[in-house]
């Protein structure tokens, strides 16, 4: 209850600061761990679902890619507009939820989400994914487990994010219930493993269902 407040203030009134303290609890590694996602991207059209201050809309910009940002949270997103100015880029975003994607049916190619809110234990948020994704398209999860033995980034890392096991069950039922082909992959990161989830919905048939069997008749 007391850190879901606290993490909403820090998307929301403090948003400002969010730079600083995913820095700081990472002793500088958030970016690189963030950007771990990139290289897991298939296809030309990405959504980034929860794109906080937007640095990962800028990578992606950055590798010719086609993307979009979606983020509930407006201070986030007027953070993520002022960036993208100074950058001299342009970034369609669009201010929504996880659980009701403002987009047609088969839209993007990855939907990437770095370090996500509570919303990714939502059996509606990953009904919504497999639903925009095409077929052959891939849902992209990263988040991060500490192998450090250092015990400032521990200290720091368990004050962040401490503990949550009914947001692991929910997490896991999600993941089992999704309507994607879900696999795990851990890409070695110094002090710290980034957990990549991959869900990958399949691609369509060549022919239509039922095609083979018109043709025997
Ligand atoms: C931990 S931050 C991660 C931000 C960024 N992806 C990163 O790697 O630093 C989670 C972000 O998800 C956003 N968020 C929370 N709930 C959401 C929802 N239901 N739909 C979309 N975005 C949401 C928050 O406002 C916040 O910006």
């Amino acid at each position: 209850m007391l850190y879901t407040f606290l993490y909403r203030q820090l998307y929301t009134h403090f948003a400002w600061a969010y730079d600083a303290v995913s820095w700081l609890v990472s002793l500088g590694r958030w970016d690189g761990w963030r950007r771990v996602a990139l290289d897991f991207v298939v296809g030309a059209d990405v959504l980034e679902v929860g794109s906080g201050t937007g640095e990962l809309l800028t990578a992606l910009v950055g590798r010719g890619l086609t993307v979009t940002g979606l983020e509930a949270s407006a201070a986030m997103h007027a953070i993520t507009a002022r960036k993208l100015t100074e950058r001299g880029l342009s970034v369609p975003r669009v201010q929504g939820f996880a659980q009701q994607l403002p987009f047609a049916d088969r839209s993007f190619d990855t939907l990437l989400i770095t370090f996500p809110g509570g919303f990714i234990g939502s059996a509606a948020a990953h009904d919504e994914f497999a639903r925009v994704l095409r077929p052959g398209g891939r849902l992209v999860i990263v988040d991060v487990a500490l192998i450090t033995d250092n015990p400032l980034l521990r200290l720091l890392f368990s004050l962040a994010f401490p503990p949550k096991p009914q947001a692991m069950t929910r997490l896991h039922k999600a993941l089992n219930d999704s309507p994607l082909a879900i696999s795990r992959q851990f890409v070695g990161q110094g002090m710290a493993r980034v957990v990549i989830t991959l869900g990958e919905k399949k691609p369509s048939p060549p022919y239509p269902s039922g095609w083979l069997n018109r043709c025997k008749m």
